[in-house]
C-alpha cells in the first residue's frame, strides 16, 4: 500500500486491533467475510489441481466445482455492491485523507469482476461438460485453474490492503461499534 495511505495503519498497526475497545464486533464479522473468500478460493484452486492430478473423480469435482464457485461469486458481489454502496462513502466521509485509498479499493473490485466472469464463464462449461462430454472437462479445467489462481492473487492484495486501510478508520473514529 502507498505510503500516503498509511497514515492511521502506523498509528493503529494490526497487532494492536484485537485489543482495541472500537475493534467492534461488526468489523470482525466483515474480516470474517474476507477469510471465507480466501479460503472458497483455495478449495477451488487445489480441487481442480486434485482433479488435474487424475486425484479427484470427475462427477465430483463438477459438483464442487459447481458449489464452491457459486458461493464465491454470489458473496463476493453482495460484500463489493455494500461497500461500494453504504461502507466506503461512510469511512470516506469520517476520513477525507483516505478517500484516494477507498477510491482504490473500488477499482480494485472493477478488476476483479472482469476475472469473476471469465472464471464463471469456462467453470459453467466444465459443469456442462460433466454431463455432456466428461473426457473434455481437462482441458478446460487447466482454464479453470489459471482464472482461479489470478483470483486468489487479486484478492489476497486486495482483502490485506482493505483491511490496512479500513480498519484504523474504523478505530480512530469509533465507527460501526
Ligand atoms: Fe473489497
Ligand atoms: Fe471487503
Amino acid at each position: 500500500m502507498p505510503e500516503e495511505m498509511q497514515l492511521l495503519l502506523r498509528e493503529y498497526p494490526r497487532v494492536t486491533w484485537p485489543d482495541h475497545p472500537n475493534f467492534a464486533r461488526s468489523v470482525q464479522k466483515w474480516m470474517g467475510a474476507h477469510d471465507t473468500f480466501r479460503a472458497l478460493s483455495s478449495y477451488i484452486r487445489e480441487d481442480s489441481e486434485a482433479f488435474l492430478d487424475k486425484k479427484m473423480e470427475d462427477q465430483i469435482y463438477a459438483q464442487k466445482l459447481a458449489k464452491y464457485g457459486h458461493i464465491l461469486l454470489q458473496s463476493l458481489h453482495g460484500h463489493h455492491t455494500w461497500e461500494d454502496r453504504r461502507f466506503f462513502p461512510e469511512l470516506g466521509a469520517a476520513e477525507s485523507r483516505l478517500i484516494t485509498g477507498l477510491d482504490m479499493l473500488e477499482t480494485d473490485h472493477e478488476e476483479l469482476d472482469g476475472t469473476l466472469d471469465d472464471f464463471k464463464r469456462v467453470s459453467n462449461r466444465v459443469v456442462q461438460l460433466a454431463q455432456l462430454s466428461p473426457p473434455d472437462m481437462y482441458d478446460e479445467t487447466g482454464t479453470v485453474l489459471r482464472h482461479a489462481e489470478d483470483i486468489g492473487a487479486i484478492l489476497n492484495r486486495h482483502l490485506t490492503d482493505e483491511e490496512d486501510l479500513v480498519v484504523p478508520i474504523i478505530l480512530h473514529h469509533k465507527l460501526r461499534g
